[in-house]
């Protein structure tokens, strides 16, 4: 078996994930955000580096019903519809809706995952339907890797616990060393020592004190809702879209 833990994306060599089953993990709050989108009827996510290449991606998607959406220093991009909460991914909102997504670490950590045999996204919101596909694939491929976006391109509590929290589901809380990185025992043993609860985790994270300083602590509670929007999305060619479950 080997489980791969890696707490940012930034360095990371594509033959890394290179045909191996990736999880992305941005849980304050692009890939919280994905997730939303997706279990309220969203026909898709693209994610893209830049705010040009949106722009740019929004005329050759032309035909589909586009949203540009994303963040810059966790506010909305200028000129852009919607920003990076879970809470504006209402139903009335996005339903058969084409996202174009470009946020600050979680689209460059989707990118950078796109060697991947498979890759899927993965939050609090979808714990329990990402982890029972993680587990599966544990079985099954004896491989499995989790790239947190990070923070700054360094590591964040706020995805560290959550790739902790995944992996303990993967190998089923069990305790087993053999196969896994050291990002990954750290990232059990911090899961292991927050126990539960994701509000602790997510609010003294420095992502979660920058959103409640910014008046966005609403999102913050709504990222730490365990299952709040049970889908699996996956980003294959481009685009992601929901998966359906093992
Ligand atoms: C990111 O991609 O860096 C985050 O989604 C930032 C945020 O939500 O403010």
């Amino acid at each position: 078996m080997k489980l791969d833990v890696f707490f940012s994306a930034a360095g990371l060599a594509p033959q890394e994930v290179a045909g191996r089953p990736v999880f992305v993990v941005d849980v304050l709050r692009a890939t919280t955000v994905i997730c939303a989108a997706l279990y309220h009827g969203a026909r898709g996510i693209v994610p893209v580096g830049s705010i040009d290449e949106a722009s740019r991606m929004a005329q050759t998607l032309g035909p589909e019903d586009v949203i540009l959406m994303g963040e810059r220093n966790s506010q909305p991009i200028e000129g852009f519809p919607l920003g990076n909460s879970p809470l504006e991914m209402t139903e009335a909102v996005v339903r058969g809706k084409t996202l174009v997504m470009s946020t600050t670490n979680g689209t460059r950590a989707l990118l950078a995952a796109q060697g991947a045999s498979e890759v899927y996204v993965a939050a609090a919101a979808n714990l329990s339907v990402a982890g029972a596909r993680a587990r599966e694939l544990l079985q099954s491929r004896k491989d499995l890797v989790i790239v947190c976006a990070g923070r700054e391109a360094q590591f964040a509590l706020d995805d560290a616990y959550t790739a902790g929290r995944l992996a303990l589901e993967a190998i089923e809380g069990r305790r087993r060393r053999k196969g896994m990185n050291d990002a990954a025992l750290v990232a059990v043993d911090l899961a292991r020592r927050f126990g539960k609860e994701w509000a602790r985790p997510l609010g003294i994270s420095a992502s979660g004190r920058q959103l409640t300083k910014l008046g966005m602590a609403a999102d913050v509670a709504e990222a730490a809702r365990e299952d709040a929007y049970p889908v699996l999305p996956i980003f294959h060619d481009r685009r992601i879209t929901t998966a359906a479950a093992a």
